[in-house]
């Protein structure tokens, strides 16, 4: 395939608008022709990750303060390249902590930022798409790149409805963010991820899980996905987690077992997965009735056959639409999710209890997007009876 395929009814997740990255490299086309590029998602560790508590958001191109030192980025020195992050923070947090031992965060105020500067930074961070043909980064440049905190996700820039998952969507970031709260929730425990996308929150969770089955569905997405995998094993080495890239159709009733098929699945595996699995993930996968309606099936399906009570943490981010139906915005996909949520809460099947409740957004923030107050995470606990 060397023709690159463009269509009009194409989609574009915010964090590839918004994410700070100069370098947007298109890497390859895929198996049907749309561009692949290379993302770096920095991990922002002890001083540099942001406590979103006064649900302030905090957009990509906006100027950061380090909690902890004070310091902010300041203008760029030379050569710094845009939306980089500091690596050093000398700052005294004592300094910083009120009478009750809180943190204050001071952060500058949006206004003190110039239009003109904004303008520029926005001008700034549109992707370069190198022309094909141009050298792609070899492997082991790649690797040396993604050292330390970084995690490099290849992905494609705008797809149409039925491939958004070759991107990274918020819900994606916000449940990672959670992951990385939560860590000794998610250490050495073993994880289902449905509809994983690109893989990046199976891979954040692999870096404190003992195993995590990333499924989703199509023979590109998950060639893709376990391109990512791959991209990002060194991360996973020091903890010994490990990311299986599985096919699991929601559409479907049973786990593909055929040896034939990429990424079908071992009869062991599925075995590991209903004897150990406590904790599902799942981020922004319900945008369309239907396949929220077969996502909450295999929920269901799933939690019940597990020999474990088990936690689901499903993001969502609430997209409100103007529709000549209701004749307002309204947000149809969202409503739809709230009442499958309520669904599950009322069987009574005498097998599973299921309880359901928001998680507050009140957890860090470590990875660089806008944590807007639409963006949701649920908690799913299914207990069995
Ligand atoms: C909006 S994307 C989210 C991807 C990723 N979780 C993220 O947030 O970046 C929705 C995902 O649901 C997956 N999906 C849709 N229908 C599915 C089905 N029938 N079975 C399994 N996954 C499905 C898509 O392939 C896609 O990866």
């Amino acid at each position: 395939m060397d023709q690159v395929t463009f269509r009009s009814d194409t989609v574009l997740s915010d964090v590839h608008l918004l994410l700070p990255n100069a370098r947007h490299l298109m890497t390859r086309l895929n198996g049907v022709g749309q561009p692949v590029f290379i993302s770096r998602f920095k991990i922002l560790r002890d001083c540099e990750n942001h406590d979103p508590g006064n649900g302030t958001p905090v957009p990509a191109t906006e100027e950061r303060v380090c909690e902890a030192c004070g310091g902010g980025e300041g203008p760029r020195e030379e050569g710094e390249e845009e939306g980089g992050q500091r690596e050093k923070c000398g700052g005294d947090t004592r300094a910083l902590l009120d009478e009750d031992g809180d943190l204050d965060v001071v952060r500058r105020p949006r206004g003190t930022l110039s239009p003109e500067r904004d303008a520029a930074d926005r001008d700034a961070i549109h992707p370069i798409i190198l022309s094909k043909g141009e050298e792609a980064p070899a492997d082991d440049e790649l690797q040396e790149e993604c050292a330390g905190n970084v995690i490099m996700i290849e992905h494609t820039m705008a797809t149409p409805l039925e491939d958004v998952g070759k991107q990274v969507w918020r819900g994606a970031l916000l449940l990672a963010d959670f992951i990385l709260s939560q860590p000794m929730l998610f250490q050495g425990a073993t994880v289902l991820e449905l509809g994983a996308g690109t893989g990046i929150t199976s891979i954040v969770a692999a870096t404190l899980a003992k195993v995590v089955y990333c499924t989703d569905v199509g023979q590109d997405l998950l060639n893709m996905c376990q391109q990512n995998v791959t991209l990002n094993r060194h991360l996973l080495k020091p903890a010994g987690g490990e990311v299986k890239v599985r096919e699991l159709d929601w559409l479907g009733d049973e786990f593909c077992t055929d040896a034939e098929t990429e990424f079908s699945w071992m009869e062991e595996e599925v075995a590991d997965l209903h004897d150990n699995a406590t904790l599902l993930i799942a981020a922004d996968v319900c945008y369309d009735d239907d396949f929220t309606d077969a996502m909450f099936r295999t929920l269901y399906r799933i939690t019940s056959n597990l020999r474990h009570a088990s936690v689901a943490y499903i993001s969502i981010e609430k997209r409100l639409n103007f529709t000549l139906r209701h004749m307002d915005v309204s947000c149809e996909a969202y409503d739809h999710f709230r009442r499958c949520l309520d669904d599950l809460q009322d069987i009574t099947d005498g097998k599973t209890r299921f309880t359901v409740e928001p998680v507050s957004p009140r957890f860090p923030q470590f990875f660089h997007y806008e944590r807007i107050e639409q963006l949701e995470l649920w908690k799913v606990t299914a207990t069995p009876l």
